[in-house]
């Protein structure tokens, strides 16, 4: 756990300090009380500036807030009713936290915080906020919106990769000092000539998919809601199936990159499998909980699936015991080297490079926020008591 108070104030005393915020009629904005969770760097956070991400540079808010004379509270810890998070949201004005290491805003962390009017994911996808609860008690979400996008497609591809040549377990058999070239080929295979499909063709699975094109895949698909325009699908070369289970059942490999929310929990689950191949593979890291654990397990387990990889997870941390950590296709036979699994902790959109973007982003947001400045209409998930894109399901405009 990492906890620093920069300073403290009471939340309903006002700011005397010279720098403290203004609205535009230059009436003081009371001392605000922000608590970000986000993920330890412990020797890596400290060491490494560039880290912006971890509570130990806390995205590089922490000299900036104490000189408007706010208040910055940093914690990893946040699981349980006595946890930092737990008892520090209940007088923050605004919290800030990462997918990576979400604090979860449920309908009760929500109702418990009292004075909470912004939430900012510093990265993309707010699913960690139930956000019909935010809605009802008019709390606006903003995210850094296509911070981390190319971070993620990059991740996507490599996924995809390693799955499709079985790259993990030729490689641990190289470490271990073994030498079996017919036990790794046996599940190998090219990109060029399969079939290729997101659901989600925003902007992850538009970046996914022009990255895939000159792999020379035999045809890429898209499942979305949203129509993709006229020229961006010729660009892509891409073509849209409205239907899930024809979708699925043209596939040798789903790529998933929507975000969590009512209509998409679950949506891949062992009905839906059932849709797909034999021997397909699977890449997800837009959210685990789009997949039902058991049934992915399942299915890589029975080889249903030749693989299913990705950076996401339906509770994070993983659990030690969570299926996906141990899954292995019948052609492991037992081995270490298990085949059919890609997985990694959350880190696809945390990149260094992708770090610096919502480090930036989250200021901005807050700067705008403390300025009574206008957010950025593609930030907002939330405004005024109404869903501000469509993505999540819901709302007004895209
Ligand atoms: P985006 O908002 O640009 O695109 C999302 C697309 O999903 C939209 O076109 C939307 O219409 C579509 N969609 C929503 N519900 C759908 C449904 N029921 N069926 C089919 N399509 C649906 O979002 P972006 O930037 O592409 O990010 C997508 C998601 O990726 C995020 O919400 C987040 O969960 C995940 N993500 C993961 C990261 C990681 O580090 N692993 C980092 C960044 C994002």
């Amino acid at each position: 756990m990492s906890l620093r108070i920069l300073e403290k104030r009471s939340p309903t005393q006002p700011s005397t300090s010279e720098g403290s915020s203004n609205d535009m009629n230059g009436t003081a904005l009371r001392a605000q009380k922000v608590l970000a969770v986000l993920y330890s760097g412990g020797k890596y956070g400290a060491r490494n500036p560039r880290m912006l991400g971890t509570t130990e540079q806390a995205l590089g808010l922490g000299d900036y807030l104490k000189s408007k004379g706010h208040t910055l509270v940093v914690t990893d810890d946040k699981e349980g009713a006595d946890s930092t998070f737990q008892k520090e949201i209940v007088d923050a004005d605004i919290l800030i936290t990462t997918p990576f290491h979400p604090g979860y805003a449920t309908r009760d962390v929500i109702s418990k915080a009292k004075n909470l009017k912004l939430c900012i994911t510093a990265g993309v996808g707010s699913d960690h906020i139930d956000l019909n609860a935010a809605n009802e008690r008019k709390i606006t979400v903003a995210e850094v919106s296509g911070s981390n996008v190319v971070s993620v497609a990059e991740h996507v591809v490599m996924t995809m990769l390693c799955l499709v040549r079985n790259f993990v377990p030729a490689h641990e058999q190289i470490r271990a000092g073994d030498w079996n070239v017919a036990k790794v080929a046996q599940d190998a295979y090219d990109i060029e000539g399969k079939v290729i499909g997101t659901i989600g063709a925003g902007r992850i699975g538009q970046r996914v998919l022009r990255r895939l094109q000159p792999f020379d895949p035999k045809q890429l698909y898209y499942y979305d809601y949203t129509e993709l325009p006229n020229e961006i699908a010729k660009d892509i070369k891409v073509e849209r199936i409205t239907d899930l289970k024809e979708f699925l059942g043209k596939l040798d490999i789903l790529t998933i990159n929507c975000p969590l929310h009512e209509q998409t929990k679950g949506m891949i689950n062992k009905e839906t499998i059932g849709w797909m191949k034999k021997g397909s593979w699977i890449v997800n890291t837009a959210r685990g909980a789009i997949c039902d654990a058991d049934a992915i397990a399942e299915a890589v387990n029975s080889g249903h699936l030749l693989g299913y990889g990705g950076d996401v997870w339906p509770v994070q941390p993983a659990p030690a015991n969570m299926p996906w950590r141990t899954m292995a296709h019948p052609n492991s036979e037992g081995d270490k080297f298990n085949v059919g699994s890609a997985m990694t902790p959350h880190y696809s959109g945390t990149t260094l490079d992708a770090q610096k973007r919502y480090a930036d982003g989250t200021k901005t947001i807050l700067e705008n926020y403390l300025n009574h400045k206008p957010q950025d209409p593609q930030n907002l998930i939330c405004e005024g008591g109404d869903y501000a894109t469509k993505a999540y399901g819901a709302g007004k405009r895209a």
